[in-house]
């Protein structure tokens, strides 16, 4: 049996269906990313897990426990959300021994976990002072640090970084990949950043409209996703997705396995921008080029359809240059069927 188990999970505000028969299962010490849409029921389902929220039906287990009607307080869980919600009078050591306090837990101990997550989360200097005198950053680590004293089962965190700038939101994220690693703690982790599901995840879980679409390890989401939506969804730029017949050239690379209705999928890395007169290129007008310093986004118009090139390095095109792309790989093209199922990933 898995650590923590999701069993066909409902929810329904109202007349509402948002979360819809989930089952997930999550095994001890799994860093798990959810991603989605906004609006697809991220954040519901991890209140759902940490009993912010009722169950409609479903069940959920944790370590062998049914915890699907358990409190709250109960359910070994602790969360951190996008909003601190920090105690603005009190210290940051205050803070973060609220619940030991609360929970009668002997003041020797107390001093021990509080001081060794202010060690972990680099907090040691700021115990003395009130939120209001830390950085966004160095808020958010409180937030996670009064989760880790309670030595929870699972950490549940929704949106914890959407507040910090990029460059923090990068340093914070490194924090808290160390920190999975060292305390080894089973994790929930609901995000819309790309790189953070990439980065974080044991697995990442799709999810859109309340349902499962595909859960997966980050690359293999990104190389076999199985449907358009995922296709889409994982990936900046994203996946081309190209009519079956639109760009006839890739279309017969796939061999006759793509149905006339179907489509076609071409990742911008697999394809290369090269003269416009290069043997088996399909020649494209330039709109834009996307100079990132280390790779060069190029989106070319070929016959009406849209397509975004990723190369490594610089290029010299400019827009409105003719120039031809190149499938640098038919292997890595992806076919789907009228339904927008995967047919070959390869
Ligand atoms: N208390 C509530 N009452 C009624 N509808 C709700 C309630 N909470 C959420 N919803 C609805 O449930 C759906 C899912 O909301 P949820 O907050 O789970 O989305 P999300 O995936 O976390 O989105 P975001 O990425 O924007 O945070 C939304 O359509 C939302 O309007
Ligand atoms: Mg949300």
């Amino acid at each position: 049996m898995a650590y923590l188990e999701l069993l066909d999970i409902h929810k329904n505000f109202g007349s509402a269906q948002v979360v819809r028969g989930v089952d997930l299962a999550i095994e001890q010490g799994e860093f798990i990313v959810f991603v989605g849409p906004s609006g697809c029921g991220k954040s519901t389902l991890l209140r759902l897990v940490a009993g912010l929220e009722s169950i409609s039906s479903g069940r959920l287990q944790l370590d062998g426990r049914d915890i699907t009607h358990a409190p709250s307080a109960q359910r070994d869980l602790a969360m951190v959300f996008q909003s601190y919600a920090l105690y603005p009078h009190m210290s940051v050591h205050d803070n973060m021994s609220f619940a030991l306090r609360l929970a009668g837990v002997p003041r020797d101990e107390i001093r021990r976990k509080v001081g060794h997550a202010a060690d972990t989360l680099n907090l040691t200097p700021y115990l003395d002072r009130r939120p209001g005198e830390l950085s966004g950053g160095q808020r958010q680590r409180v937030a996670i640090g009064r989760a880790i004293v309670r030595a929870p089962k699972v950490f549940l965190f929704d949106e914890p970084l959407s507040n910090l700038d990029a460059a923090l939101r990068g340093n914070t994220r490194v924090e808290i990949l160390k920190l999975h690693k060292a305390l080894g703690a089973t994790t929930i982790y609901v995000t819309h950043d790309q790189v953070e599901a990439m980065t974080l995840a044991d697995r990442v879980v799709v999810l859109r409209d309340g349902g499962i679409e595909q859960v997966g390890s980050p690359l293999q989401l990104y190389d076999r996703p199985a449907n358009l939506f995922v296709a889409g969804f994982i990936g900046t730029p994203s996946m081309n997705l190209i009519a079956a017949g639109a760009v006839p050239a890739f279309g017969a690379a796939a061999h006759g396995r793509l149905p006339a209705d179907g489509t076609l999928g071409i990742r911008p890395e697999s394809l290369r921008v090269a003269d416009r007169d290069a043997p088996g290129c399909v020649a494209g007008r330039v709109e834009l080029v996307e100079a990132l310093g280390a790779d060069t986004l190029v989106h070319v118009d070929v016959g009406g359809v849209q397509l975004i090139a990723r190369q490594s390095g610089r290029l010299p095109a400019a827009a409105g240059d003719t120039v031809g792309l190149v499938l640098e790989d038919a292997s890595r093209l992806h076919l789907f069927d009228r339904e927008g199922r995967v047919l070959a990933a390869h």
